[in-house]
């Protein structure tokens, strides 16, 4: 299995270089950025129901066939196979439950990417978890790569949960257009919620430690940082009163 794994991070390092070169060009055609020509889309619903489901399955069944037998796995691989899967419970069902717009439509192409790149990452982190030595004892609890690690995966995710909730509130009314966020971290970027994730993901490939986590973490950014910048061309273009000092999705930086 160890041959398959190496092959799903080069695999996913090469996505992430794609992913650059064509998102430097055209944000992904989802959302704001999907043109009312786009042919071949599905209700958002059961889009993001289908395509994060492999982040959970393919990490949990992974995780299980690799972790050590004998005496079931450590207590730090326990924790962050759990971490994982309550981090999917949110993103691949309560998120889009959360949703407000019941209309909203998303790309049959970007679906069938997400479910397969999806998979490739759910595998290669499940695996990466489940078998690495350093996270086979409880000592791990007092390294600072895991504490540092924790607690910037707790703060961008908290930053990112937030983020979320203020995009959907902004539709609370029945609104279906775009308003300007406000508050959390939109104070300081366009792109609060991608602000929060990519901080997220730099906390868990800190305390996993993994090559996997810091691949994903490659890719979360390659895939995120050009779709900020397009955002915040967006707002700056539709709403002439725009906040002149936010940035794109790095604060005070880009
Ligand atoms: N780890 C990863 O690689 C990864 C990849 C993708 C997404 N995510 C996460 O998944 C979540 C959603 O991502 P996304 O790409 O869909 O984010 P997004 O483009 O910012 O949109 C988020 C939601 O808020 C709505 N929205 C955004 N701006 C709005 C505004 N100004 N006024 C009113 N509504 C607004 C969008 O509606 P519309 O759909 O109508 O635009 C959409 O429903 C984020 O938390 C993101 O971090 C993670």
């Amino acid at each position: 299995m160890e041959t398959a794994y190496l092959a799903a991070l080069a695999t996913i390092l090469l996505m992430g270089i794609g992913t650059l070169a064509t998102t430097l060009r055209q944000a992904g055609p989802y959302g704001r950025h999907m043109t009312p020509a786009q042919r071949g889309t599905m209700p958002a619903l059961p889009a993001w129901l289908l395509f994060e489901s492999p982040q959970w399955f393919a990490f949990a069944i992974t995780f299980w066939l690799v972790a050590p037998p004998a005496g079931g796995p450590a207590v730090p691989m326990l924790l962050i196979f759990g971490l994982w899967q309550a981090h999917y419970v949110y993103r691949g069902v309560v998120y889009p439950l959360r949703m407000r717009d019941r209309h909203k439509r998303f790309p049959l192409v970007a679906v069938v990417m997400g479910f397969l790149f999806n998979l490739l990452n759910g595998f290669a982190n499940g695996y990466a978890v489940g078998h690495a030595e350093h996270l086979m004892t409880a000592d791990w609890f007092t390294d600072p790569r895991f504490i540092a690690g924790l607690a910037f995966a707790i703060v961008g995710w908290l930053v990112n949960f937030q983020a979320d909730s203020i995009l959907i509130n902004l539709r609370g009314d029945g609104f279906t257009g775009y308003r300007v966020p406000h508050g959390g971290a939109f104070r300081y970027v366009s792109a609060a919620n991608y602000f929060g994730e990519i901080v997220f993901w730099a906390g868990f490939a800190l305390f996993t430690w993994t090559a996997a986590g810091l691949v994903f973490l490659l890719f979360t950014m390659a895939n995120l940082m050009p779709r900020a910048v397009a955002h915040h061309r967006w707002y700056r273009e539709y709403f002439p009163d725009y906040p002149k000092s936010r940035r794109a999705v790095i604060p005070g930086l880009l």
